[in-house]
């Protein structure tokens, strides 16, 4: 790497496509954005200092290429990025920056001071931003160190949103943690008010397990290791011996980058179901790599979600992924106190249900009849089925809604009145609702035009499953938009349901047996109920004292 990186502004074209907006919202976001800058310069080493939460000061210091005097003016300009540089470039986000657009919001809310050298300059360069850039030669290492002064000294009111110091100071902690977890091969320090807070030097994933989450964790792991074609899950993952009550502790890299993910999250505490009491949560350090085009990291003006063109494939990875690496570890006994049964698995091969604990498949279902109007009564190879006909459809419902599987539009679109308070309610949401297959569209004041329903739901009564969701968002309005997205999926998937007491004819039960060996996740419903029972003929045996 070399004085060469050329930085260039981006044309006007890439710059529309660029999901841009406010990075900066508090101390550890300028940390975020200077260690993912060390990361794309190829550090081996990164530094991190903040003072007062990091709102005097704040300093990432890195080994890495550095930037050449001509290049240091350019790096504060708004879209000049040596990184990209062209709309196909955006397609496929080869490093973790790539709107040339940090540093220079950084400037805006702060005093910026970068000192760089390259490896082929004998003398470094020194910009200073306060109103005009100065640029001045001086004594650098190789590398760069950037010092942010004041952060927000010019936006008091951005100041009143941060917590206290302490609590920013624990915020930057975490994401330095973060990102030393994704790359467990470079080293990072932490310094907090001249303290030393974390060191971490350059490791396996396992070693930099046990120095980011304790020699404990690190012992209680599991390693997972899978491999398709064109993508790839390894990592760790606890053992169904250790849990915590929060998801704190489950991290997801996707190519690289750290990304926040309560889908993800579901896919892998679903073969922990049964292995570990409902309420805890496992821990993990996931990584997943796939080709970079199937990755669309410009939907987050922060980076922190991605939209995966193969989510469906990206997480049932996850879920088999994690399940073959517990497989040594057997379910809990079914009456298992506070623990209903059975828990939620991902079929072995598709077509073929597996009822935890049992440890085979039950394939080739045939349905014998309702019970009650309640129960789908089925025989398979094994024994007795009695499927929950409203668990299971719920959760056939909620896996292909969240597969995005397309809309059918609605003709004519339907109008709908909405009240003021809801219109305001409905607005920030309808492009998750879109991206679910409900497209609404404001046609002035609070009335608005459903044009579409998602594929998994065209039979339904479009206007009952909006009023499903419209009483679901008051709640969603306080979640990350991926859980968001889940809870929203959550309620249409009840909503349009079979229910009990519904009566199916023959061809309807079939039909829903099949989806069901079709799902991820047979085994429970979205709210973690059983969607099936399994009679064995041994439990059968048993019980007429055959044996
Ligand atoms: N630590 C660093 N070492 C070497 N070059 C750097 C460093 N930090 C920034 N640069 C250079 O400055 C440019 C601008 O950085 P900036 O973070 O503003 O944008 P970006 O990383 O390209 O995109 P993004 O806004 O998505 O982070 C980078 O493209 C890179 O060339
Ligand atoms: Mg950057």
């Amino acid at each position: 790497m070399a004085a060469h990186f050329a930085i260039r502004a981006l044309p006007p074209e890439v710059v529309e496509r660029i999901a841009a907006g406010e990075v900066i919202e508090r101390p550890a976001s300028v940390v975020k954005e200077l260690i993912e800058n060390s990361l794309d310069a190829q550090a081996s080493a990164i530094s991190v200092e903040i003072r007062d939460g990091g709102l005097s000061l704040i300093r990432v210091s890195d080994d890495g290429s550095g930037m050449s005097r001509a290049d240091v003016p350019l790096a504060v300009e708004r879209f000049a990025t040596s990184k990209v540089h062209t709309l196909a470039d955006l397609d496929a986000i080869h490093t973790l920056g790539f709107r040339g657009e940090a540093l220079s919001s950084i400037a805006t809310v702060a005093r910026l001071e970068i000192l760089t050298r390259t490896r082929d300059e004998l003398e470094g360069t020194r910009l200073r931003t306060e109103g005009r850039h100065q640029v001045e030669p001086a004594a650098s290492p190789v590398g760069t160190s950037v010092t942010v002064h004041d952060l927000f000294y010019n936006t008091p009111a951005r100041r009143k949103f941060l917590k206290s110091p302490l609590r920013e100071a624990e915020l930057v902690r975490e994401t330095v943690v973060r990102y030393s977890l994704a790359y467990p091969a470079v080293a990072f320090r932490l310094l907090v008010g001249g303290r030393e807070s974390y060191v971490a030097p350059p490791a396996t994933p396992l070693e930099r397990i046990g120095v980011a989450l304790g020699r404990e964790v690190a012992d209680e792991m599991v390693e997972v290791a899978w491999e398709a074609a064109d993508l790839r899950v390894w990592g760790y993952v606890s053992r169904p011996t250790l849990g915590r009550r929060d998801r704190r502790s489950q991290f997801f890299f996707i190519n690289g980058r750290p990304v926040r993910s309560g889908l993800l999250a579901v896919m892998l505490e679903r073969p922990y179901a049964g292995r570990l009491p409902p309420e805890r949560r496992p821990l993990a350090v996931l990584y997943t790599r796939l080709d970079p085009h199937l990755v669309d990291v410009n939907v987050h003006p922060r980076k922190e979600e991605v939209r995966l063109s193969q989510e469906r494939s990206v997480y049932g990875a996850v879920a088999r992924a994690v399940e073959e690496a517990l497989a040594p570890y057997p379910h809990l006994e079914p009456g298992v106190p506070g623990l209903a049964w059975p828990f939620g698995d991902v079929p072995a091969e598709p077509g073929a249900l597996r009822e935890p604990g049992a440890g085979y498949a039950v394939g080739g279902l045939e349905p014998l009849g309702q019970l009650h109007n309640t129960y789908v009564v089925a025989r398979s190879g094994e024994g007795l089925l009695v499927v929950d006909q409203h668990a299971a459809h719920e959760q056939v419902l909620f896996e292909r809604l969240l597969g995005a599987e397309g809309q059918r539009p609605l003709d004519p679109p339907l109008r709908v009145q909405l009240t003021t308070r809801e219109a305001e309610l409905l607005e920030p949401f309808l492009g998750l609702l879109a991206d679910l297959g409900l497209e609404i569209e404001p046609f002035g004041g609070s009335t608005f035009l459903l044009r579409s329903l998602p594929e998994p739901l065209v039979a339904q009564e479009p206007r009952a499953l909006l009023e499903a969701l419209l009483d679901e968002l008051p709640e969603c309005r306080k979640l990350d938009p991926e859980a968001a997205r889940e809870r929203l999926a959550m309620k249409a998937a009840c909503t349009a349901a079979v229910k009990a007491g519904d009566v199916l004819t023959m061809e309807e039960m079939r039909a829903l047996l099949g989806d069901l060996q079709a799902a991820w996740s047979p085994a429970t419903c979205p709210h973690g109920r059983p969607a099936f029972v399994l009679l064995t003929v041994e439990e059968l045996e048993r019980r007429f004292m055959r044996r």
